[in-house]
């Protein structure tokens, strides 16, 4: 796989398939292996893995362990068994289209093939881990060039190496912007309950020495009014057709913030997270995740015994309140339903 950055969520080695556990970083730093597709489900459906392009990612490799094992069950039913799986993958969480989107694409190859499916689904499945580090690396360029000026962004979850194939959408940009001067430091919300800034996106800053300071998703209006932030830069689970974009809880928060204050808001998310068969926000399924995951902290109760918890795990931006959306096709600015759908037919820049 290509070395493009020192993160590498999802890795292919011994004819199986390796994920970091993003549930112990940043003080614990393992890989867990895995040669079973129910496995690989579970693992996304808790979250050893995360972030749209990775879960995509994760679930085509996942296909190639479960038409291993089908076909060693039966060469001449393995299609029909396997379908099975392709169900339980789609079953792991609702919210990121490229998961939906991955098992299409593998889904297409089998139709076709004869004999060992094998090394034609792993070569798809490298072949999407590949395009997806590519396609970062594109919209860092094209998310960075939009930036006019040294600035200090502000960004939200972890939408970066660790959420892709490498590399990052939101942090791609950021890379890309750090390296050429445009963007000076990083504000990264804490994103409760889990965490993804504060453990995640701090790391991957920290290890490349991108200057960055955590906070608590509370404090972004402050430090908006303070003048400090130049632009929102986020990723996405699922762009419908208009522009509306799905992210982490809170980040509707931080578009409305964002356009009081004139700040900038940023979308970067891949071609395979723009989801065209859906009109409009209000039609993207909002995962509903453990109330647990609010009333406990590493394990440890911090809510008044007793208390229920609401825990959506993402919400829809609308498009009126994004100012740029940028895919490796290209970008769109002011997004709606025609500029996208003219984006989306575009051919790869
Ligand atoms: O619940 P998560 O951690 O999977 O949520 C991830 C996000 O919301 C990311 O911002 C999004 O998937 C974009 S990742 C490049």
């Amino acid at each position: 796989m290509n070395n493009t950055n020192t993160v590498h969520a999802i890795r292919w080695e011994n004819q199986q398939l390796r994920l970091l556990d993003q549930r112990v970083l940043p003080h614990e730093t393992v890989y867990l292996t895995f040669d079973d597709v129910n496995a690989v489900a579970e693992a996304i459906r808790d979250m050893v893995v995360r972030g749209a392009p990775a879960i995509g990612i994760t679930a085509a490799y996942g296909i190639v362990l479960a038409a291993r094992a089908r076909f060693s069950e039966s060469t001449s039913h393995w299609k029909a068994l396997l379908e099975k799986d392709l169900q339980t993958l789609a079953q792991s969480r609702p919210t990121a289209v490229n998961l939906f989107w991955a098992i299409e694409q593998m889904r297409r190859l089998i139709v076709e093939l004869n004999g060992d499916p094998e090394p034609v689904l792993l070569a798809e499945a490298m072949k999407i881990h590949e395009d997806d580090i590519a396609a970062c690396r594109r919209m860092g360029e094209l998310g960075a060039a939009l930036i006019e000026k040294p600035c200090n962004i502000l960004t939200h979850c972890n939408a970066g190496a660790l959420a892709t194939g490498g590399y990052g959408t939101a942090l791609g940009v950021v890379r890309a912007g750090f390296a050429s001067g445009k963007i000076t430091h990083v504000y990264a919300d804490e994103t409760r309950p889990w965490l993804q800034g504060a453990r995640l996106t701090a790391w991957e800053m920290v290890q490349e020495n991108i200057p960055v300071t955590l906070q608590a998703e509370g404090a972004a209006a402050h430090l908006m009014k303070l003048g400090k932030i130049d632009w929102v830069i986020v990723g996405s689970d699922r762009i419908a057709a208009n522009g509306d974009v799905a992210n982490k809880i809170g980040t509707y928060g931080l578009a409305v913030l964002a356009r009081h204050h004139g700040v900038k808001f940023m979308v970067a998310a891949p071609a395979s997270t723009v989801d065209m068969n859906i009109r409009c926000g209000e039609d993207i399924p909002i995962e509903q995740r453990s109330a647990d995951e609010v009333l406990f902290l590493a394990g440890q109760p911090i809510a008044a015994e007793g208390a229920a918890a609401w825990n959506p795990a993402f919400d829809v931006t609308p498009a009126s309140l994004v100012d740029a959306i940028v895919t490796e096709r290209g970008v769109v600015l002011e997004p709606n339903t025609i500029k996208l759908a003219l984006m989306m037919e575009s051919v790869r820049i």
